[in-house]
């Protein structure tokens, strides 16, 4: 089989100063493409900034022969966005794969969380991956083609303590990657998201000490560079990866239950269908989901 190949395609890269970016540039870069590394450079809960994570992925790429650019921009902002895709279409002309990868940690129970702590997570991750997107968007809508590669998280599809602001963030992901991928249809973008497990300095105080050499940043970049890849014809799907296993994670409507004009003790009494999951239905749009919730009421 042939070697899937990025030459002549502009790849951004957020966050890709360390972790799981700094490997999804690398791999993309490796393959051919030229790559905007793009990362502020700040501490793990967004403070700070610096140019060296940035500057030193571009110099690991260019010292392996491929193209690179750094960017220290902001993705929360709407100039920084705008800045990052700039620097794509001045540096290489084109852009062709988006991978919004940036994040940030600001972790607090529920009870504790400020409004600051809310906002600033939401900002970095939705707004971000959003607004990068966005400014990408008539380029890729222009040549009719694109590649839009969204972070999600396990924390987001299923919750977890101390999570609120982020959960929301990387579930909200999963709209937009839904949302994305059926406006771009037409255009030839796809837009996917993924939900990662992998040893980063994110994660390396949470996870179990034997992850580090199993849960490789590499074994998550193999699949971001797949659905970067012009013959994925996948869109706005959402995988779980990590460890070296890849699983779509779909959203799902069980069978339901019906009776018109039902009170409130008929829904007590009938929880169980309510909550029943089998069979159950994947629609892939708002308009799949309502016709087929017509059809059960017939
Ligand atoms: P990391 O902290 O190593 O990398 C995140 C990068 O984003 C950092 O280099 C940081 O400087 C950059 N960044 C933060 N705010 C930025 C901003 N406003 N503009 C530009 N760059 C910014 O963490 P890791 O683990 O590599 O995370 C990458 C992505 O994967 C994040 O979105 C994270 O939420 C997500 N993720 C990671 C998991 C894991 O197991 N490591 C699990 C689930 C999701």
């Amino acid at each position: 089989m042939s070697e899937l190949r990025f030459d002549g395609r502009v790849a951004i890269v957020t966050g890709a100063g360390h972790g799981l970016g700094r490997s999804h540039a690398l791999a993309l870069a490796e393959r051919g493409a030229k790559v905007v590394v793009n990362d502020l450079g700040g501490a793990l809960d967004g403070s700070g900034a610096s140019t060296g994570p940035a500057a030193e992925v571009v110099a690991l790429i260019t010292g392996n022969g491929g193209e690179a650019v750094a960017s220290t921009d902001d993705v929360a902002t709407p100039e920084g966005a705008k800045a990052i895709v700039r620097t794509a279409v001045d540096t290489f002309g084109r852009v062709d794969i988006v991978v919004n990868n940036a994040g940030i940690l600001r972790d607090k129970s529920f009870g504790k969380m400020s409004v600051e702590e809310f906002d600033r997570v939401i900002a970095v991750h939705v707004r971000g991956s959003f607004l990068v997107s966005r400014e990408a968007f008539p380029y890729l809508k222009e040549q009719g083609y694109g590649r839009i590669v969204n972070t999600s998280s396990p924390a987001g599809l299923f919750g977890n303590f101390g999570q609120a602001n982020y959960s929301t963030a990387k579930m909200g992901l999963v709209g937009l990657t839904k949302t994305l991928g059926i406006e771009g249809a037409r255009a030839g973008i796809k837009a996917n998201a993924i939900a990662p497990v992998a040893w980063t300095r994110m994660t390396e105080s949470l996870l179990p000490a034997e992850f580090e050499v199993k849960f490789t940043s590499e074994r998550v970049s193999a699949l971001v560079a797949f659905l970067s890849h012009e013959t994925c014809e996948t869109s706005g799907e959402v995988f779980s990866v990590g460890g070296g296993r890849i699983a779509r994670v779909f959203v799902a409507e069980g069978p339901g239950w019906k009776k018109d004009d039902h009170t409130v003790e008929d829904i007590r009494d009938n929880w169980e269908a309510v909550m029943a999951e089998q069979p159950y239905l994947t629609p892939t749009t708002l308009g799949l989901q309502a016709s087929a919730s017509m059809k059960a009421m017939l």
